[in-house]
Order: structure tokens, then C-alpha cells, then sequence
């Protein structure tokens, strides 16, 4: 049996409800057909955005939303995706699939999305590819509250009210598909383009994201911090950027061969659990490297592009980047959202790659059908988490399983009163017990024990079966400590305590 000691008075970061944000791309069926399906669909909507989605993204608390990219935003100029749509440009989506891209989506039904599911913004804007104007006129577009060209364009467009952007991003990997740039190259249009992101409400400043890493890339973090880190000023206030991205995918065969996302043996099981788990080594690698900049962790750091990434499904369009969602994506999901809790006092926000349909979605739509993933489930257990304040646990007892990983990983906050746990049993094929206990006997009282697990680690929702793995309830047995919970093999299970 495991142990988990919880020092639930000793409060160590906060949890900003931003680290379980989520993306969506113009790519493959995530927007179009998953998140919107046009006010003419028969498939029940409203303003075009699909009802069934997003009653299961609001049910899941989604914190923020990051569009249009990813690759795609170092494409986009966004007066094509504004005004009639009738009259709306036309054009080949290059890098996802080749396919007709007529820009029915745009910024009005972005926004029109984000107050549907009620989430908070965040805007991906074109370095790559675009104009230092065109950024600076979208930024006026979308926030700027009074008399302006931009701000008349808006009216006439049907929206006389500014919007609430909540972040800015200035480009996205631009060290690959926004520009393919050497770090000094991008640090420094990055000092340029930012500077036109201006900040019209006042008291609501828009936060700006630099484009960081992708996965162990130092070069890039130390580059880009030399050229633009730069501390907030006390009369200015604002610094250049409020957050630095980092991107990384588990691609359990590596990049180029990448693997099934259904089809997998014990071994290549437990490479994916490893490169799971090897978020937390790039967290401490480009954290220390802001740190250096930082110490005091006034910027965050956005990991606002993770997840699985397998091999597409057979027989559908390799540039739609579709993959089925099994057991093995919820432990992926269990233990990167426990990663990221334990590093939140850098880590402030996290996009999970993709929402619907793409990647480790949490939504796969057919149709008119809808179905909920793995990955769904353990994101709702852990929504408890969100605006919590992490406090200092420690396991013991662990055992060892393939790849020399450690079978229990888990992580613990406090909010409103309530201690929420999280523990992931990354064991195939063993189960464990692990007795928690608190400090003090305040929080004696159970007040949700659930539990994401199936009998094998392969299993995953379909059309057929849609709730093959679902979040059920739980048995815990009290102890005067606390409770002990036994987690078969391969779970994710979430505790409630209150007092
Ligand atoms: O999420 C798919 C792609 O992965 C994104 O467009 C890009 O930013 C990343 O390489």
C-alpha cells in the first residue's frame, strides 16, 4: 500500500483556472462540423455553434479557449473571416487537409462561441505572415471602445460593443510553421508586433503570450528571454510579454512513425506513459531558464499546445490530424493536469490539443452524434482543482512499474473549505491501494469519490458504445487520517473532502 501525506494548511501556489484551457484550430473537423455547424444546420444549434457541444464544454468548466491556431494563425488574416458571409473569402486551407476554407467562422463567432460555453478569449495573432497593421487593426477591431475605424467597422459588422480579449498570442511556433526563425529573429519582431497590441481597456489589460519552445528546444527559451524579456515598469505597468508558451506532444513511436492510438503493446504503453511524464523535466528545464529572468515568477509560463498525438484514424484524411481517445489518454491527461498543479506557481495556463475531433479531443462528433472521451471524463473530475490554491503532498511506498515510472502520481488542492485529490495509476495491469492522510481531522467528511477506468487499457468510446470508459462513483473506505482508495490498474481517481 502507498501513502500520501497532505499538509492541507500549508498552501504552496494557486491554480489558475487558465492551466485547464483548451485550443481549437481551423483544422480537420474541430471548428467546423465539432464546435460550429452554420445557423442552417439541422443538427440543433444556436448562432451556428452546436447545442450538444457546448453543453458538454460548459458542464466541463472550460477556463479559456485559444484560437485560430496553432500552424493555421500564421496564416490567417482575419478580414477574411469578418462582414456577410456571403461575401466572405474563399481559400484553401494549405497546411490541414487542402481543404476549402470559406471563412463562415471568424471573429464574431469566435467571441459568439466563448459567451455560449462562457470562457475567456484567447486570440492567436499572425506574426508569420502578417503585418504589424493588420495585427494592430485586429487588436482595434475586436477591443477598441470608442470612435475608431476599426471600432465603426465592428458596428457596422453587428457588434458595436468592444470585446474582452483575455490573451493575445504574437505568433505561434514561430521557430517552425509561423516563419521557420532563428530566436534573435522572432524576439525582435516580437518586441515590434507586441507593441501595437494596446491595451484599450485599461482595466482589463490584455495579456500577451511570446512564443516559446517547442519541447526541449533551451536555445529558443534563452534566446527569447534575453532579447525580450523585459520586467513590468512601475509607471507603465506592462512588460513585453506576460507569458512564454512551450509546446509538447506525446507521440508514443516518436514524430515521424507517431503509433495507433487504439493498437499498442504493453511496452510502447509505458513509453507513453514515460513521455507523459517527461512534461514535468521540460517545465523544469524552460522554468529555470525563466527563472534566471524571472525569479520571482512574474510572467507565466502557457503550455498551451499538449496531448497525444497517434497516427490518424485509418481511412480518414491524414491532414485532419482525427485519433480515437482510449484509457491510455486519460492517464496522459491524469498525470500532465497533475504536473501542471504542482508547477502552478509558473504554469498559469494549458491548452489541450485539440477540443473536438483533432488529437486528444474531448468531444468526437459523427453527424449529428456526439461523444464524450476519456480524456472528457478526467478533465471534469479535475475541473475541482481550478482556482485552487496546490497544497504540499508527498507519497511513499511507491512502487516501481515499466520504465522504471512510479505506479501513483497525484496532486492536491484546497478551495472553498474542500480538499480535492487526484491520483493517476499508471500500472497496466496491477492495482494498488493508497491511504491518504491528512494532517489535521478537519476535513472528515466525503464528499465525492470518482473514479475514470475500464478494464483495459485500450478501451475507448464509440458510436456504438459511447460510455464504455465514463467517470463513476467510487468506494473509499474512512480511516481517522482520512481514507484509503483502492485504484485499479490504470485510473484516475478524484477525492472530495470537506469539514
Ligand atoms: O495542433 C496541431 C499543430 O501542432 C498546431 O497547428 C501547431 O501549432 C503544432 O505544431
Amino acid at each position: 500500500m502507498a501513502t500520501l501525506k497532505i499538509c492541507e494548511n500549508e498552501k504552496l501556489s494557486h491554480i489558475n483556472p487558465e492551466v485547464y484551457g483548451h485550443f481549437s484550430e481551423h483544422l480537420g473537423r474541430c471548428i467546423y462540423e465539432g464546435l460550429y455547424v452554420g445557423e442552417e444546420s439541422d443538427i440543433p444549434n444556436v448562432n451556428g455553434m452546436r447545442s450538444d457541444v457546448v453543453a458538454a464544454l460548459r458542464e466541463l468548466k472550460v477556463p479559456v479557449l485559444r484560437w485560430p491556431g496553432g500552424c493555421f494563425a500564421d496564416e490567417y488574416h482575419w478580414e477574411d473571416g469578418i462582414g456577410p458571409k456571403e461575401n466572405r473569402k474563399k481559400m484553401i486551407n494549405t497546411h490541414w487537409g487542402g481543404v476549402m476554407e470559406d471563412n463562415s467562422f471568424g471573429t464574431h463567432e469566435f467571441f459568439e462561441l466563448c459567451r455560449q460555453i462562457g470562457c475567456k478569449t484567447y486570440i492567436n495573432g499572425n506574426v508569420g505572415s502578417g503585418t504589424v497593421q493588420e495585427m494592430s487593426e485586429w487588436v482595434e477591431y475586436m477591443t477598441f471602445p470608442g470612435v475608431s475605424p476599426m471600432a465603426d467597422l465592428r458596428a457596422r459588422n453587428g457588434h458595436p460593443e468592444p470585446w474582452k480579449v483575455d490573451y493575445f498570442g504574437v505568433g505561434n511556433e514561430n521557430w517552425g510553421c509561423g516563419g521557420n526563425m532563428t530566436p534573435e529573429y522572432y524576439a525582435n519582431l516580437y518586441r515590434r508586433y507586441q507593441t501595437y497590441v494596446r491595451h484599450y481597456d485599461k482595466a482589463a489589460p490584455i495579456r500577451k503570450v511570446c512564443c516559446g519552445a517547442n519541447v526541449d528546444d533551451a536555445f529558443w527559451t534563452r534566446g527569447v528571454m534575453e532579447t525580450c524579456f523585459k520586467l513590468p515598469h512601475p509607471e507603465h505597468h506592462h512588460g513585453f510579454m506576460d507569458a512564454l508558451s512551450l509546446h509538447y506532444y506525446v507521440h508514443p513511436l516518436g514524430w515521424e512513425k507517431k503509433g495507433s492510438a487504439t493498437e499498442f503493446d504493453e511496452k510502447v504503453f509505458y513509453t507513453t506513459m514515460k513521455k507523459a511524464m517527461y512534461m514535468e523535466d521540460l517545465i523544469n528545464l524552460h522554468g529555470g531558464i525563466m527563472d534566471e529572468y524571472d525569479p520571482e515568477k512574474r510572467i507565466g509560463m502557457s503550455v498551451d499546445e499538449w496531448g497525444s498525438w497517434y497516427t490518424v484514424e485509418p481511412g480518414t484524411n491524414p491532414g485532419f490530424l482525427y485519433q480515437q481517445n482510449t484509457v491510455r489518454d486519460a492517464l496522459i491527461a491524469g498525470i500532465t493536469l497533475n504536473i501542471f498543479n504542482k508547477h502552478s506557481d509558473r504554469v498559469k495556463m494549458a491548452c489541450l490539443a485539440q477540443m473536438v475531433n483533432v488529437l486528444q479531443a474531448v468531444i468526437l462528433t459523427e453527424g449529428p452524434e456526439m461523444l464524450l472521451t476519456p480524456t472528457y471524463h478526467v478533465m471534469h473530475m479535475y475541473r475541482h482543482h481550478q482556482d485552487g490554491d496546490l497544497v504540499r503532498s508527498q507519497l511513499s511506498g511507491v512502487k516501481t512499474v515499466g520504465e522504471g515510472l512510479p505506479q501513483i502520481t497525484e496532486s492536491v488542492s484546497v478551495k472553498d473549505g474542500v480538499v480535492t485529490v487526484t491520483l493517476v495509476n499508471l500500472s497496466a495491469s496491477e492495482s494498488e491501494k493508497v491511504d491518504i492522510q491528512l494532517s489535521d481531522g478537519a476535513y472528515g467528511k466525503l464528499l465525492e469519490s470518482k473514479i475514470v477506468a475500464s478494464g483495459d487499457i485500450h478501451d475507448h468510446n464509440t458510436f456504438e458504445d459511447k460510455d464504455k470508459v465514463t467517470e463513476r462513483d467510487w468506494n473509499v473506505t474512512g480511516t481517522d487520517k482520512g481514507v484509503v482508495v483502492e485504484m485499479p490498474a490504470a485510473s484516475v481517481v478524484e477525492l472530495r473532502l470537506g469539514k
